[in-house]
């Protein structure tokens, strides 16, 4: 569904700032570090559902342009990225569920908060794995329902009250709800590794923030 992305683009990179108290850069950048570790020279490394780039841009140290893919289904949120990163070149429209490449293309695929947001993660997660080699990586940063317990409670008020206010703020409040209504409902760290196993063994699964609030995740193609 893009249609909130489309309304939030202008205002998506201020928001994650106000929503993790600019967290998601140092979440993004453990993402980026965790699945460079075994980088070699040749590799091509593809962001899904990119957004505005911020994670594919990270790689753009590591590896030359021309091994740095960002997809993603919305233009808009694309044309927030190439203004922001004009080293990142290779900008591509596509699903997860349909990837454009052939079988084996990438040495490691990362998805940073957009596997919520897949219209089936069966398929997409066994389109990942065609397009990865084997041995592979798939690395995965996403939010997760708020765990039950009073220590959440000033995390669950904030993400009630706090999210809405923004969005009326920047007169999205429908797309920022929207946003906050599928982390809710959204599947637990837990389940999203069992729903991995068709296709990748998980090597490491830890909460960034909240109990798992914040998960990452990184998945190797059998
Ligand atoms: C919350 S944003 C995350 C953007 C970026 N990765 C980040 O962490 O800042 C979710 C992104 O998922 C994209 N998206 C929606 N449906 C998708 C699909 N079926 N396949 C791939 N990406 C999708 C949206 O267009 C949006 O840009």
């Amino acid at each position: 569904m893009n249609q909130p992305f489309n309304a939030i683009a202008k205002n998506y990179n201020l928001l994650n700032d106000f929503l993790s108290l600019g967290l998601h850069r140092v979440w993004k950048k453990t993402l980026v570090e965790a699945m460079s570790e075994e980088l070699e020279k040749n590799d091509r490394v593809l962001d899904l559902a990119t957004g505005t780039g911020d994670v594919a841009h990270l790689f753009l140290g590591k590896l030359s342009s021309s091994q740095v893919f960002a997809a993603d289904p919305c233009e808009a949120m694309m044309e927030q990225g190439k203004r922001k990163y004009n080293g990142l070149t290779q900008w591509l429209r596509a699903e997860a569920e349909a990837l454009p490449f052939p079988d084996g293309f990438f040495s490691l695929i990362t998805c940073s908060f957009g596997v919520r947001n897949f219209r089936d993660r069966s398929i997409a997660f066994q389109e990942i794995a065609r397009t990865l080699v084997p041995g592979g990586k798939f690395g995965i940063l996403e939010i997760h329902p708020i765990p039950t317990g009073w220590k959440y409670l000033p995390l669950r008020l904030f993400w009630k009250f706090g999210v809405p206010l923004w969005g009326r703020g920047v007169r999205q409040l429908r797309a920022y709800e929207y946003l906050r209504d599928t982390a809710a409902r959204f599947i637990s760290p837990e389940d999203m590794v069992e729903e991995l196993k068709p296709f990748f063994d998980v090597k490491r699964k830890e909460s960034l923030i909240g109990g798992g609030l914040v998960t990452l995740i990184i998945a190797e193609k059998r």
